[in-house]
């Protein structure tokens, strides 16, 4: 059974441990130059959604692990024109040795693990975004750490989460945080709380649940080390755009609400920003704001996911 990375709860904590360890050692090597870990693969990074750092980070991370990478827009494959998932899959299989997938439904990064043979990494769902959550824990170790690289040191922060609260970041956050002991608070409107799907995955996953939902932006912000929010309209949402706009103002970050976190909080965002909406201008660019470490964490990240599932597709063959 090839090892992909589908889901947050694919890799255990400490297989998660190792993957970070790797990715504090390829940020230090990165001026060394490109390394061999890919040599002769090539990885196919497809896009059925729009993208600026996932497209960035795996097309230079593939490279500079000495590996090869295939930008491809769902537009311009066969599958745009009524080619199943499957068959797309198998042929992706007879000629490449990985798969980068964007897209909209979960099941589809499923069908291309399941079909292709090949290691296979979520790059975001509606349902998840894996990457960018691993990323998130990386750059709390390293902020909170101060050098110790050890994930024990985010165990028990407080880390509150606003907007919506159902949204593929939220559910990554709530699995990710759990798996290195943070407390999660999610923060958001009661008809943008967490679906039964959240607990679906926590259950299958045999993970205990560390996530709370309140509709209390006081009560999540209180006494928090980390301030997080997303965009309140997800792509594929624009519709909704005006009513949702509507519905979350009350849980946007601003100054007032980050100064009743603790003192030495910092503020994430896995970017882009619609400034004045989720996030104040002021919050954004205040010196708690990480968002330009966290971005470029993604490429580190990225690096040590792809090759760690390369090693252990090896060690299992
Ligand atoms: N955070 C994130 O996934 O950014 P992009 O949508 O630009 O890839």
């Amino acid at each position: 059974m090839v090892r992909s990375f589908l889901r947050d709860t694919d890799l255990t904590p400490a297989e998660a441990a190792e993957v970070f360890e790797l990715a504090h050692r390829y940020k230090k090597l990165r001026p060394a130059g490109v390394l061999d870990a890919l040599r002769g693969q090539s990885w196919g990074l497809v896009f059925f959604k729009k993208s600026t750092r996932t497209r960035l980070s795996f097309e230079a991370g593939i490279y500079e692990l000495g590996g090869h990478p295939m930008v491809l827009q769902a537009d311009d494959l066969q599958i745009s024109r009524g080619e199943t998932v499957e068959d797309t899959a198998k042929i992706f299989g007879r000629f490449l040795h990985g798969i980068v997938v964007r897209t909209f439904e979960q099941d589809m990064v499923d069908t291309f693990a399941k079909y292709s043979g090949l290691p296979v990494v979520n790059a975001l769902t509606d349902l998840l975004h894996p990457c960018q959550s691993y990323t998130d824990m990386f750059t709390m170790i390293e902020h909170f750490g101060k050098g110790s690289e050890d994930p024990e040191c985010i165990r028990g922060k407080k880390f509150a989460f606003f907007g919506d609260t159902a949204c593929n970041m939220a559910y990554s956050l709530a699995l990710a945080g759990s798996m290195f002991g943070v407390d999660v608070a999610l923060c958001g409107p009661e008809e943008f709380r967490p679906g039964r799907e959240l607990d679906v995955l926590f259950d299958s996953a045999g993970l205990e649940k560390r996530y709370s939902f309140t509709s209390d932006p006081r009560e999540a912000a209180d006494g928090a080390d980390v301030f997080y929010t997303d965009v309140w309209v997800s792509m594929g949402k624009e519709s909704e755009k005006a009513e949702r706009i509507k519905t979350m103002s009350p849980y946007q970050v601003n100054e007032k609400l980050v100064a009743l976190g603790s003192k030495d909080s910092i503020f994430m965002h896995c970017l882009p920003a619609h400034s004045g909406e989720e996030v104040t201008e002021g919050v954004l660019r205040s010196e708690k704001s990480i968002v330009f470490d966290q971005a470029e964490n993604r490429l580190h990240v990225q690096k040590a996911i792809v090759s760690w599932l390369v090693n252990k597709n090896r060690s299992l063959a």
